[in-house]
């Protein structure tokens, strides 16, 4: 219903505008009535101002000849969420949501048997609530997206890819910065590692070095590493890409910035075959325009982008079918979806700390202060270890990452604590007695698919079908890298510090032993990473794929994408660097195009 009539709507506003004053708003640039339509017509709309969007808005009102829109459905970044001590879990607040859909295999024991999918409704996007850890990938990751007999695609390769990186890069680390061919100075990005290490960091980097994991940079395609790893953060705070790249650019005349402005729409010339801009509501219901004459880029997420798409009519025919949504283009948006998984249930516990509330107190003073202390860290979740369950692979499958939580003792005394106790982090990260150990999948096989909400398609969550561990692959690597693990429980490091597994209530896996009891672990308490990929995914032709490798969607002039939404499939590290280098590399792409059409487009 919803559809049908908004899409009547639309179709009156884009015809009669586009047939009259849209077009001499554009061509002509005259007429003082027209000022309002004027004043919504921009070169680049961007949809989503998200970790990728804050770099292209960046990066396209550098030509001061383009005017941009940047629309944001959250609200502005709060300093709160600068203090790298806290825990990302108290971020609710500014993230969209969502959740899979249970399936019978995977986040059997979570909430309703789903598990969550955080992603950030904020400027800055997930990048405001991430864990700012810097990584990249190895250079087999980037080399497999290329296809034989596309040419394009080698532009994707790593060796083409590295200058994207280092373009964005402040790498505060000198022995890091030494190795050139890889990182580099000057970019809004500053990279560094935390300054703050305690004697338990120590104690896991030495039994990690003890099982042969050498302390090197896992940013130079090292197959395995054990690192106290580098997080994209300035003077000890949070960098998003919105304090990085975009509030220094807000005073261009040239770059207007709406938050609380949710795309609903993309408006489609039919017979042109082209976008001319985006619906957009500040009020619920309240749709407003805006044109674009050169692109409308979509940033919106993983997540996202497919509600978009969807509801403009560019989708699946079979999923646009059930909606009675009219079918523009016939494309493969939103399958493919890809999420790194862990679980919880493997927990080490390190014996008494003592904490003093006052002293917390005293921390968040030094930490407003002069950005020291504690607080000014993100206590042992700094160290993980990129592991290959296979020789020879050239590449990490697995990253422990480790994640600390204070646990009273009393209730260690009760009873043994649930896993979800575990997990949610009572105190900042620096005060922690029990040491998570999360074996991250960094390229799962399993794929799953987004789609519209049954009932309330425009607003409503979209269905996330994550599929996660659905390939016996994927759980079988996790459960052979818990057996790594526990390895930790006889170096001789964690044995002088008493360092012992910490007694989890693991219903309803507890009666069961060994590959069984972590199989069914996997299974129970599965988390997804909120790294989502894979649904507007980058390739050569539209049965196998949504953008061209010039981030173009195929069919249709005039649209982008450029997000982590185009990644084919994983890289073997998160996802945020790669994320900002897309953007890098999607700026340089539109710049090159543009500036050869220049006048011509219209
Ligand atoms: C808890 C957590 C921890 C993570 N930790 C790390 C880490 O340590 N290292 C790492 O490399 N990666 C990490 N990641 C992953 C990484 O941060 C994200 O995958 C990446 O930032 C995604 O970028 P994006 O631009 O694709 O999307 P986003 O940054 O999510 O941006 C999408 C933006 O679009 C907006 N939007 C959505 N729909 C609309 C609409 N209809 N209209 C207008 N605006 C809209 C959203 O509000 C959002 O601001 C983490 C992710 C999470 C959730
Ligand atoms: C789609 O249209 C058909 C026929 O008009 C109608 O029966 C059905 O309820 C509609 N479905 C939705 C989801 O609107
Ligand atoms: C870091 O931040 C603190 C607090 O705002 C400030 O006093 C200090 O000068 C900053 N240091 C640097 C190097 O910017
Ligand atoms: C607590 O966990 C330990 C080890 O997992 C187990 O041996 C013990 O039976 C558990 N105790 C309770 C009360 O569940
Ligand atoms: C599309 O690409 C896939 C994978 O590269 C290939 O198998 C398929 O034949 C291609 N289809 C068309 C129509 O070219």
């Amino acid at each position: 219903m919803e559809i049908k009539v908004l899409s009547v709507v639309c179709l009156c506003i884009t015809s009669c505008v586009k047939g009259d004053l849209f077009t001499k708003a554009t061509r002509s640039k005259a007429l003082e009535a027209e000022k309002d339509v004027r004043n919504s017509v921009y070169d680049f709309i961007i949809v989503g101002g998200g970790t990728a969007g804050c770099v292209l808005a960046n990066r396209l009102s550098a030509n001061p000849e383009w005017k941009v829109l940047v629309l944001e459905a959250g609200e502005e970044e709060n300093i709160d969420y600068d203090i790298p001590g806290i825990p990302t879990k108290d971020l609710r607040p500014i993230l969209w949501n969502y959740r899979t859909e249970r399936n019978g295999f995977s986040c059997l024991s979570r909430p309703g048997g789903s598990c969550e999918v955080r992603t950030g409704k904020v400027l800055g996007g997930s990048s405001v609530v991430n864990d700012m850890k810097y990584t990249r990938g190895s250079r087999k990751d980037y080399d497999a997206w290329h296809s034989n007999g596309e040419i394009g695609s080698l532009e994707w390769k790593f060796e083409n890819l590295v200058e994207h990186f280092k373009h964005s890069e402040d790498n505060g680390d000198y022995d890091i910065l030494m190795n050139s061919f890889y990182h580099s100075r000057g970019g809004e990005m500053h990279v560094q590692r935390f300054k703050y290490m305690d004697r338990h960091m120590e104690q896991f980097l030495g039994a990690f070095a003890e099982m042969g994991f050498r302390s090197i940079d896992i940013n130079t395609n090292a197959p395995e590493a054990a690192v106290n790893n580098q997080f994209v953060i300035s003077n000890n705070t949070r960098l998003s890409t919105n304090t990085a790249f975009l509030k220094p650019v807000r005073h261009r005349k040239n770059l207007v910035v709406k938050t609380g402005a949710t795309v609903t729409k993309l408006i489609i010339d039919h017979q042109e075959k082209a976008v001319d801009g985006v619906l957009y509501e500040i009020e619920k219901g309240k749709e407003q325009l805006a044109y674009a004459k050169k692109d409308t880029i979509l940033t919106a997420g993983a997540i996202n982008n497919v509600r978009l798409l969807h509801l403009s009519g560019i989708g699946p025919k079979e999923e646009l079918s059930k909606h009675n949504i009219s079918v523009f283009l016939d494309l493969p948006v939103g399958s493919s979806y890809q999420d790194q998984v862990t679980i919880g249930g493997l927990a080490f516990s390190i014996g008494d700390v003592a904490i003093d509330e006052n002293q917390i107190i005293e921390d968040f003073k030094t930490w407003f202060q002069n950005r020291g202390g504690p607080l000014a860290s993100k206590g042992i979740n700094q160290i993980s270890a990129f592991i290959q369950l296979f020789e020879n692979k050239n590449g990490p499958n697995v990253e422990l990452a480790l994640e600390g939580n204070y646990i009273r003792s009393d209730k260690f005394m009760l009873t043994n604590v649930s896993v979800h106790t575990a997990e949610e982090s009572s105190l900042p990260l620096p005060y922690y007695n029990l040491v998570n150990i999360n074996p991250v999948l960094l390229k799962p096989k399993s794929k799953g698919k987004v789609t519209l909400n049954k009932r309330n398609p425009k607003y409503g969550r979209p269905v996330i079908q994550a599929n996660l561990l659905k390939e016996t692959e994927d759980l079988d690597a996790l459960v052979d890298s818990v057996d790594i693990a526990l390895q930790l429980l006889n170096t001789k490091e964690l044995k002088k510090a008493e360092i012992k597994i910490a007694p989890l209530d693991l219903f309803p896996c507890d009666r069961l032993q060994n590959r069984d009891q972590w199989n069914c672990i996997a299974r129970h308490y599965t988390k997804a990473l909120g790294n989502p990929i894979g649904t507007c995914r980058m390739g050569g032709n539209k049965t196998n794929s949504v953008v061209n490798y010039d981030l173009k969607v195929h069919g249709i002039e005039r649209l982008r994408i450029i997000d982590a939404s185009i990644m084919p499939t994983h890289v073997r590290g998160n996802i945020f660097a790669p994320t900002v280098m897309i953007a890098e590399k999607g700026s340089k792409i539109m710049n090159k195009d543009w500036k050869e059409n220049k006048g011509n487009f219209l």
